[in-house]
């Protein structure tokens, strides 16, 4: 896309409204899910063009493991679909996949497949893509807290070392910058336990339009209604 001034280095999506598009148009809400791999498809591909640098993707909270198991089955049988098939045109992409969250819920077979995409596109330089699977940002937070306490009851640190910084350091997005522009597709205002502490000073947008429908002309124009803010980061 030309003349967008202003690029985020970092953006981070909330995909919303699979289920609600699919059943809007009498589908079952695995057909959202299906349509809404596409949309990330859609998304690598803007976000690639558009010169952004990291790229987060909601895919699984940690809240997901409460709807009907189905679902969550149908999801993680998607996902390892996904892996398998992208796999190939992200290494080509120069797409480098990262997994933020816990790994040690997933059955064997769903761990290997995420560990596998990341292996195998360790070395892509053109864009970050983070794949936040079963996370949430408050057991994120608690574990940086307990692994600082650790450190200070062994006395590798002590309780003045503990800052924003050594924070930061201790979540999963250690190596990754802090998002600049955060979306939630399907019109719903809320966080829902996403990067709450990376989040602190990352313009927002809502738009209303449902993941599956989330394509590349919906990402180029969420661009620039970010070149179009103005971030002061608390100052005048
Ligand atoms: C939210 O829609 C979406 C999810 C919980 C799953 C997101 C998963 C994908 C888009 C599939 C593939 C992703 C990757 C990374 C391969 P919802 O089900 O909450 O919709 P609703 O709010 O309308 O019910």
């Amino acid at each position: 896309m030309e003349n967008i001034e202003r690029i985020p280095t970092h953006v981070a999506i909330i995909m919303d409204g699979n289920g609600r598009w699919a059943k809007s148009l009498g589908k079952e809400r695995y057909e959202g899910h299906i349509e809404g791999v596409d949309s990330v498809r859609e998304c690598i591909k803007a976000a690639r063009r558009n010169g952004v640098k990291y790229l987060t993707l909601y895919a699984f909270s940690t809240e997901n493991w409460g709807r009907p198991v189905e679902e969550v089955n149908a999801l993680m049988e998607l996902f390892c679909k996904s892996v398998m098939a992208e796999t190939d045109q992200l290494v080509e992409q120069g797409v480098r996949v990262v997994m933020i969250g816990r790994r040690d819920r997933f059955s064997d077979k769903v761990r290997s497949h995420l560990e596998k995409i990341e292996s195998a596109t360790a070395a892509g330089e053109h864009l970050t893509l983070v794949l936040a699977f079963d996370y949430s940002s408050r057991e994120e937070i608690t574990t940086a807290v307990k692994s600082l306490a650790n450190r200070v009851a062994s006395g590798e640190i002590a309780v003045e070392d503990i800052c924003e910084q050594s924070i930061s350091q201790s979540l999963y997005t250690a190596d990754i910058p802090d998002p600049d522009f955060i979306i939630r597709t399907s019109g719903e205002c809320r966080l829902s336990n996403f990067l709450l502490w990376q989040a602190s000073y990352a313009e927002m947008y809502f738009p209303t339009t449902m993941w599956p429908e989330f394509k590349q002309e919906e990402f180029d124009k969420a661009l620039e209604v970010y070149a179009s803010r103005e971030r002061r980061y608390g100052k005048l």
